[in-house]
């Protein structure tokens, strides 16, 4: 089977180069002539484990190729994935010009039967658009060419991407026609073998799956950090609440740690695009308002802990940072926290040394040369009034305490993900403030 992937960013390279691994005949494609010509290169456009060796030894076999060109790759190709940006519009709606824009570039080349699966996370009603506007191009050339569109939408996290492609917790397809479905079954019949299962839908429940999989859990995230910022007020122990909560089976142990809220390139948009949806509809979505309003002022704890603790006094104070990233294991800084964060610093008139093992580059293609980026977590502490512990990397579990003291000026910690234990910072001589635990008491 020989499938087109187009659009290369974090879904779109996985997704390729996963099918690939699995010996399908693979292009990638993008609009960005330098990713397109950095991947010929073997060079990823995106840090994520275990990518670079898939995608290297996917290559060297002849299975997986990239090319610029749409329309020239469509000669021969069964299925073409759309798996493009959908950032949000203005308004917070998902902005679908970029899977338009391929729907109608199919509907202008196509010469026989295409399945066209949406990848991208669009809303309820966008296959239909999708249909439309192929159709459209197959009515301009006067032409009658049998399609199918299908809804396919992806649930890998980045950070651990492969093995959420390869052994997905289940494979969510919504489809029109029994000849798409049997397309998708061999296509996804390598990841169901181990038992993996496909979840056969309609469309539009396929593409609301998506949303609201992602809302669920940013409410989550949402939740917990409105209870551990209660916890802090009422004298209670948040990591003790949340493993007294997670070991109820109905509410799990996963998603329930507080942070400095919830980023990336997903939870924000999607979660403002299902809350936009529903308005648009007539129907108000209130837990997620309320979600996305708990996690806009999460965004600023960090901030309020550091500006309590020196009074508001924090004009030319120097702050390090470990982490930028908006979680580990990946390079990704759209929608992360650290940049409110990094902002509200900046604007308090303090200099802020930041390091992240893999996301500076990212930074400061974002946010360019307002913070000092360092070359490890130690050089970041030199002359720092306070650290703020950004994004739970493993590299910064088990520093060497003594010389983080002797390099920082104030030894003051505020820690965002919780890493390490308050009575043991104390022991060792750290004013440690983290989140859920009143620890200045
Ligand atoms: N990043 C994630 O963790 C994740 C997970 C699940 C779903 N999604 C969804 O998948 C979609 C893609 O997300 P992403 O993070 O991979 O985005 P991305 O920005 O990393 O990549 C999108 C790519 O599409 C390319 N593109 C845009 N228009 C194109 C066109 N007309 N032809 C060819 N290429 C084009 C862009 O150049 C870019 O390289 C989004 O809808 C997103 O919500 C993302």
């Amino acid at each position: 089977m020989k499938i087109t992937i187009v659009g290369t960013g974090y879904v779109g390279l996985v997704t390729g180069t996963c099918f690939a691994e699995v010996g399908i005949d693979v292009t990638c494609v993008d609009i960005d002539k330098v990713k397109i010509e950095n991947l010929e290169k073997g060079i990823s456009p995106i840090y994520e484990p275990g990518l670079d060796p898939m995608i290297e030894r996917n290559v060297s076999k002849g299975r997986l190729n990239f090319s610029t060109n749409l329309a020239e790759c469509m000669a021969g190709t069964d299925v073409i994935f759309s798996a493009v940006g959908t950032p949000p519009d203005e308004d917070g709606s998902a902005d679908l010009q970029y899977v338009l824009d391929v729907a109608r570039t199919v509907g202008k080349h196509m010469n026989d039967y295409i399945l066209m699966v949406t990848k991208s996370t669009v809303p309820v009603g966008t296959a239909k658009r999708v249909r439309n506007a192929i159709q459209e191009e197959l009515d301009k050339r006067g032409v009658k060419i049998e399609f199918d569109v299908a809804s396919n939408p992806e649930f890998l996290k980045e950070g651990d991407a492969i093995n959420d492609f390869l052994k997905p917790d289940r494979i969510v397809v919504g489809l029109e026609s029994e000849k798409a479905e049997n397309i998708m079954k061999s296509l996804y019949k390598p990841f169901t073998l181990n038992g993996h299962p496909v979840i056969f839908m309609d469309v539009p429940s396929a593409e609301m799956t998506k949303y609201a999989a992602n809302s669920m859990l940013a409410t989550k995230i949402s939740f917990m950090n409105d209870i551990a910022n209660l916890c802090e007020i009422m004298g209670a122990d948040v990591n003790m609440v949340r493993k007294g909560i997670g070991s109820d089976s109905r509410i799990g142990t996963k998603f329930i740690y507080p942070g400095i809220g919830y980023g990336g390139s997903c939870f924000p948009k999607d979660v403002k695009a299902l809350i936009k949806t529903a308005d648009q509809n007539g129907y108000n979505m209130r837990v997620l308002k309320a979600v996305e309003d708990v996690n806009d002022d999460q965004k600023s704890v960090l901030f309020n802990k550091l500006n309590a603790y020196y009074k508001g006094d924090l004009k030319g104070r120097t702050i390090a940072m470990w982490g930028l990233s908006f979680k580990p294991q990946t390079d990704d800084m759209r929608e992360a926290p650290s940049l409110v964060l990094i902002e509200k610093l900046i604007n308090a008139g303090c200099k802020v040394k930041a390091y992240d093992p893999v996301a500076m580059h990212e930074a400061q293609r974002k946010i360019g040369d307002v913070v000092e980026y360092s070359k490890d977590t130690y050089d970041t502490l030199v002359d720092a009034d306070a650290l703020m512990i950004v994004t739970e990397w493993t590299e910064f579990r088990f520093p060497n305490w003594n010389v983080v003291k002797k390099l920082m000026k104030h030894n003051v910690i505020f820690d965002g993900r919780n890493i390490f234990d308050y009575k043991e910072m104390k022991e060792i001589g750290f004013d440690y403030q983290c989140l859920g635990i009143n620890t200045t008491k």
